[in-house]
This record gives structure tokens, C-alpha cells and sequence, in this order.
């Protein structure tokens, strides 16, 4: 079915200039973009929405990295969107990313890995709801 998956453009994507070339690799794709903005995460925003990793080691260094610059949030369409987009954007370490995924072309490291990608349908509709109101979805 048709449905949709929510996406960010990490700091250090925006910071090397690759919007342009990640968006078309979107599009490409057969996603169509119905919501998308550029933005910055407060400190609030980020502890909010990687709340699940809060336990994680690498937890502060993930809030402190995503508050740390502007980011391209956008909510996508698509058939299977959700698992269409983990497959497109590749493996959450850049080194173990197939070949052609947009974190194999662009990410720095596993913390900046250039994009992020909803975990399932439920989540997908959470992280949109966080970045945009009802009038700014397509
Ligand atoms: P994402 O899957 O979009 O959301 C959780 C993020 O945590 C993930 O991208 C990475 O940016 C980050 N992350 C996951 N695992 C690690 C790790 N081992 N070390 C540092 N950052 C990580």
C-alpha cells in the first residue's frame, strides 16, 4: 500500500552541501516529498526524539551532533515507504552500507550518517506529527 515515512537530512549533510544531490536521489526513487523543511532541533527537540536511545552510550554525543547545525526535515511517499527508504539510505554504519545507498555516497561515520530514515508506519507518523502540522502535509 501507498504510505509514508518521515526523513532528515543531518547536520553534516547540510554542512557539505549535499541537499541537492540527496533529494534527487529521493525523487529518483519514486518518493514524492509532501512535507519538508529546513530547520534546527533544539536540545529539547533532539532528547524528545531519540528518547528510545536515552540509555544508549551514545546518547549525548547524538544530541549534541543533531542540535549542532541545520537539518532538512521532510515527510515522504511512497508504496512501502518505510522499508523502500531504510533500503534506499543503506545500513546505519556507512562502512557496512551497500554499495549506491545514499550513507554509502554520503555519510561521515555512524553518528553522522548524512540521513535518517522511520523505524515502521507507527513511528513514521510520530516523527512527522513532531515537525508538521496537518495544513503542512501534501
Ligand atoms: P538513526 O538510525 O537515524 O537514529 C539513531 C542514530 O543514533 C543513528 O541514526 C546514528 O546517527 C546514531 N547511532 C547509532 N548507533 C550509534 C553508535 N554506535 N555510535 C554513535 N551513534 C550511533
Amino acid at each position: 500500500a501507498t504510505n509514508r515515512t518521515f526523513t532528515m537530512l543531518k547536520p553534516d549533510a547540510v554542512r557539505k552541501g549535499y541537499i541537492g544531490a540527496i533529494l534527487e536521489q529521493i525523487t529518483a526513487s519514486g518518493f514524492r516529498i509532501v512535507a519538508m523543511k529546513l530547520t534546527q532541533l533544539t536540545t529539547d527537540d533532539a532528547k524528545a526524539f531519540y528518547a528510545v536511545h536515552k540509555e544508549r552510550p551514545f546518547y549525548g554525543e547524538l544530541v549534541e551532533y543533531m542540535t549542532s547545525g541545520p537539518i532538512v526535515a521532510a515527510i515522504l511517499e511512497k508504496e512501502n515507504a518505510v522499508e523502500d527508504f531504510r533500503t534506499l539510505i543503506g545500513a546505519t554504519n556507512p562502512e557496512e552500507a551497500a554499495e549506491g545507498t545514499i550513507r554509502k555516497k554520503y555519510a561521515t561515520s555512524i553518528s553522522e550518517n548524512a540521513v535518517h530514515g522511520s523505524d515502521s508506519d507507527e513511528n513514521a507518523a510520530i516523527e512527522g506529527a513532531f515537525h508538521f502540522s496537518g495544513r503542512e502535509q501534501f
